[in-house]
């Protein structure tokens, strides 16, 4: 991870001051490098000993990097890993343009690389992350979105990228297509269940832990699990409480706390976390078939970490 740092920052570079001045605030800010970490230890696991997963694990940062720009300007947030937003200090023009820019980097480095298989899983990932992106517009103010429509939108604008991320550790150490399926199964349910708790923690967390704004998704009518279960089980007068919160988005002081309180009333937080450690058991399971190792129990620890985090 200290090589995939540095390369993260030297390629990060550009003659045009304002895109290593905007990456590097969001670089420097941190973030997990879940994602990275999942293709460096997916590789291991592999049994790969040369180097080309440095570069390949950068460029799966970047291209997260690069959606959390334009997801910032997307979602109108303020705070990401607990600084101003990119968006925030220089603006949205500035904040899809410098995420383009890194994007287009990502892309450079996977030609760099030279497998037309890995370009096809991360090119692959890619356009299913917009296009969950768009999907997930589509069900934002809309009540009546079902469960299985939340589920598509995590598995793509999510999941997608923890599945390629871990696939190209068994591509790079060419290994049969049994052990490429069995790490996509293993970061598609990690992804699933990532963005499970992440959806729960938009209610539950400390601000100061997250990093991120509580309550944002609530604010701007996103409707995730906890949403989805809340509703299903609400009275007609709770029903109405959620339409002219997150349809009319008509918000007033004390709604973020009683749509918490109508979650707390009908289990839809500590259930939408049941769901979350059901995919992180798949994703576990996923892996039966790679004999014991540190770095096995290193990846099982990222789908305990995954559920269990405060930020
Ligand atoms: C944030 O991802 C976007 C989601 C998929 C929820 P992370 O929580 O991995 O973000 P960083 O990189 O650690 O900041
Ligand atoms: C993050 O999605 C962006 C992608 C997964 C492409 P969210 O909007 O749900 O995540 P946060 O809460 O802003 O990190
Ligand atoms: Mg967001
Ligand atoms: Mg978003």
């Amino acid at each position: 991870m200290r090589a995939v740092n540095a390369l993260i920052v030297e390629r990060m570079h550009s003659p045009v001051a304002l895109i290593p001045q905007l990456a590097g605030h969001i670089v420097a800010a941190g973030g997990k490098r879940l994602r990275p970490m999942l293709t460096l230890a997916s590789a291991q696991l592999c049994g790969y000993e040369g180097q080309r997963h440095l570069a390949l694990a950068t460029c799966v940062e970047f291209i997260h990097t690069a959606t959390l720009l334009h997801d910032d300007v997307v979602d109108e947030s303020d705070l990401r890993r607990g600084l101003a937003t990119a968006n925030a200090l220089f603006g949205n023009k500035a904040s899809v343009l410098v995420g383009d820019f890194l994007f287009s980097r990502a892309f450079q480095l996977m030609v760099a690389d030279g497998s037309l298989e890995v370009l096809r899983i991360l090119s692959d990932a890619s356009a299913i992350i917009a296009e969950g992106e768009v999907h997930q517009l589509l069900t934002s103010n809309d009540t009546t979105t079902t469960e299985e429509a939340y589920l598509e939108v995590i598995s793509s604008k999510t999941a997608a990228l923890f599945a390629a991320a871990c696939r190209i550790g068994a591509v790079v150490a060419e290994r049969p297509e049994t052990d490429a399926e069995a790490l996509d199964r293993f970061g598609r349910s990690l992804g699933i269940a990532f963005q499970l708790v992440d959806d729960v923690l938009d209610f539950s967390a400390r601000q100061a832990e997250l990093g991120k704004s509580v309550g944002d998704d609530f604010r701007e009518g996103k409707i995730t699990l906890p949403v989805v279960l809340a509703f299903a089980r609400g009275n007609e007068e709770e029903r109405t409480f959620w339409r002219r919160c997150l349809e009319d988005l008509e918000q007033r002081a004390g709604d973020l706390e009683q749509a918490i309180a109508l979650m707390t009333k009908h289990n839809a937080l500590e259930e939408s976390m049941e769901r979350a450690r059901n995919y992180g058991r798949d994703a576990c399971e996923a892996l039966d078939g790679f004999a014991d190792s540190p770095i096995k129990s290193a990846l099982l620890e990222a789908v305990e970490f995954s559920i269990d985090r405060a930020y």
